[in-house]
């Protein structure tokens, strides 16, 4: 599975046919959707709670019922769209200015295979007011905060590592569905959240065999402080995965 130049993307979440208008031609990346998000929510769709099978090692990390979630950097909004199907409780859709038109589109296109309409917001990593803001109007902190292919531009890194903080709560999760772009970014990225996030990379045999490729890959974060400012110790079982 690649990057495609068609129109439409098209991507089966449970029993939903949804679809992506994407624009390739346009001067911001976000109106294309981007491989990663498709195997993001492809492997939260193998392993939700709404797709039952036995043993499911992510049952408890995958529980959405009355979770809510923020999407930094939704772009089309392929990941928001898709946990919102897969049901979560409120899903928050955030991007910059210029593609908040793309986003938008894309969520009146699914608009009938949604359970109740999403919201969306124009967050930009770097304004702290605006991140605050959000978390206020959103009933507090995060359980999920989730991003697909936003790490590319070194000089925007510590300001998404930081966006990250500040919206997820202390016992929530950052789920990333990840590419290597650049390696500047990349290198500063993943040294940056090692002071913030213990880390963990889901095993590639856990993705949705459709919809795996081998430079795609799914994190998942979570706090190493609490907001108290006592450490996570983390050690409670040998995979924060499996908490
Ligand atoms: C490569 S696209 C990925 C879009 C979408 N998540 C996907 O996977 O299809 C990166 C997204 O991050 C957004 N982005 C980049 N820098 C940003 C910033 N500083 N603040 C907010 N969003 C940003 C872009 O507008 C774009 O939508």
């Amino acid at each position: 599975m690649r990057f495609t130049e068609s129109p439409v993307i098209n991507l089966q979440v449970l029993d939903k046919p949804l679809s992506f208008q994407q624009d390739n031609n346009s001067l911001h990346v976000g109106t294309s959707v981007w491989p990663c998000s498709l195997v993001l929510v492809k492997f939260l769709e193998r392993w939700s709670s709404q797709n039952p099978q036995n043993p499911n090692p992510y049952s408890h990390l995958l529980s959405f019922s009355g979770k809510r979630a923020v999407d930094l950097g939704a772009g089309c909004g392929v990941a928001g769209i898709g946990l919102s199907v897969l049901g979560l409780h409120h899903t928050l859709l955030t991007d910059i200015a210029a593609v908040m038109p793309a986003l938008k589109r894309n969520l009146k296109r699914n608009k009938p295979h949604l359970p109740k309409p999403l919201k969306t917001a124009q967050l930009y990593w770097n304004n702290k007011a605006q991140i605050e803001d959000v978390v206020r109007k959103n009933g507090g902190f995060f359980d999920f905060v989730v991003a697909a292919d936003v790490v590319y531009i070194e000089d925007s890194v510590r300001s998404l590592v930081e966006a990250m903080a500040m919206l997820v709560g202390d016992d929530g999760v950052v789920l990333l569905g990840y590419q290597l772009r650049c390696p500047s970014a990349d290198r500063l990225f993943w040294e940056v959240c090692e002071g913030v996030f213990s880390v963990e990379k889901v095993p590639k045999g856990d993705l949705h065999p459709d919809y795996a490729f081998e430079e795609a890959d799914v994190f998942v974060m979570r706090k190493k402080v609490m907001r108290g400012g006592s450490t996570s110790s983390g050690d409670e079982t040998d995979s924060p995965l499996l908490k």
